[in-house]
């Protein structure tokens, strides 16, 4: 996504709402990308700064920090520390896409060979581990104890919900809601610590935060099912990713949970082979596919997406209304018309 300019366009609107945001935050996200690329340097091990910038040069949409950024001058921040904690919650997230390519096995990311590939598992794991470490000296920085708090927290149920998904993938009874606990942890907790620190940074009446908090949660779980939509029919070109890593991978995702909950007995058979015993062949991705269609299940996880959508607007309503707060009300159906 490319960075237009504060002073570029003259009509906003018919933009894409993370281009508004981008617009509307252009000197706080420059300020946010200077900040990571002086935090990402290493005196002593020069890898670190490789395989960073090889990721973060990359672009990505930098969702997560522009909802920080938004989220505090929505609610009239002046000061400079909301720049420090987006850029801890980029880092939070490159730390987590360097470990999970791992754990994945995945090859392509921001439309680049994964570090894991061009460099090798040792290096993902440990320089995700230096960008974890740097994350929270930033965040210490702000020296507000309660920010730590939801940070912390944030970090450890990522981490819990990649383990979580670990031993729910290929396991056909994982159900809906172990498929909630795993999204809410492994992708909503960031969204909404995302959120709610630019609240508590703004010092926010709490029902406000709380509202940040709950659109953060909502949003990331919407985000996470366009996500798993996109593994089965997305073009890799426009989402800098492989397709079809989360059917290699077993991962039983919302499509796969409700497919496999409607499944004839010959279609069972085909899940408890290519998933439970993991035997794959040639066309077995594009059979799947089929499935999902003619199951309606990838209609069915649109359907849960917009759901989630729409509890993320519901949650922002309390909120003065702005034009920030617009953004991030269009900025929820956004995500979700990514597969509509
Ligand atoms: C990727 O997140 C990880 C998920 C939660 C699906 P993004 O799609 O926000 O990744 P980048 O930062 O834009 O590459
Ligand atoms: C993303 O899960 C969650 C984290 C990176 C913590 P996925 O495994 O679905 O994300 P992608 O598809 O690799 O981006
Ligand atoms: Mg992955
Ligand atoms: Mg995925």
């Amino acid at each position: 996504m490319d960075g237009a300019g504060k002073d570029e366009g003259a009509d906003t609107g018919a933009k894409a709402p993370p281009d508004r945001l981008i617009d509307w935050l252009a000197d706080d996200l420059a300020a946010v990308n200077r900040l990571i690329r002086e935090r990402m340097a290493s005196e002593h091990a020069p890898r670190i700064p490789e395989v960073t910038a090889h990721l973060v040069e990359a672009g990505g949409k930098r969702l997560r920090p522009m909802l920080t950024l938004a989220a505090a001058r929505m609610l009239g921040y002046q000061g400079e520390d909301h720049v420090k904690l987006a850029a801890t919650v980029e880092f939070i997230h490159t730390a987590t896409l360097l470990h999970d390519d791992v754990v994945d096995e995945s090859k392509l990311r921001r439309g680049r060979k994964t570090a894991n590939l061009l460099w090798d598992n040792k290096s993902s794991i440990l320089v995700g581990d230096y960008l974890f470490s740097r994350s929270f000296q930033l965040m210490v920085e702000t020296g507000s104890l309660r920010v730590l708090d939801i940070l912390a927290n944030a970090s450890a149920t990522i981490a819990e919900g990649e383990v979580l998904q670990l031993t729910a993938a290929q396991d056909l009874r994982t159900d809906e809601s172990i498929y909630l606990k795993v999204v809410r942890g492994k992708t909503a907790a960031l969204f909404s610590a995302a959120t709610e620190v630019g609240g508590v940074i703004a010092d926010a009446p709490e029902n406000q935060i709380k509202a940040l908090r709950d659109y953060g949660d909502a949003l990331g779980i919407a985000f996470q099912i366009v996500d798993d939509v996109l593994d089965y029919g997305g073009s890799s070109a426009v989402i800098g990713k492989n397709t079809g890593d989360d059917f290699r991978e077993r991962k039983l995702t919302l499509p796969v949970i409700h497919a496999v909950a409607r499944a004839s007995g010959e279609e069972r058979a085909f899940w408890v082979r290519v998933i439970e015993k993991g035997d794959q062949r040639d066309g077995d991705l594009a059979q799947a596919m089929s499935l999902l269609t003619t199951r309606g299940s990838i209609a069915y996880a649109r359907e849960s997406a917009l759901d989630w959508a729409k509890r993320a607007k519901q949650a922002l309503y309390i909120l003065p209304a702005s034009e920030l707060r617009e953004t991030l009300l269009q900025l929820a159906d956004f995500v979700v018309e990514r597969v509509l």
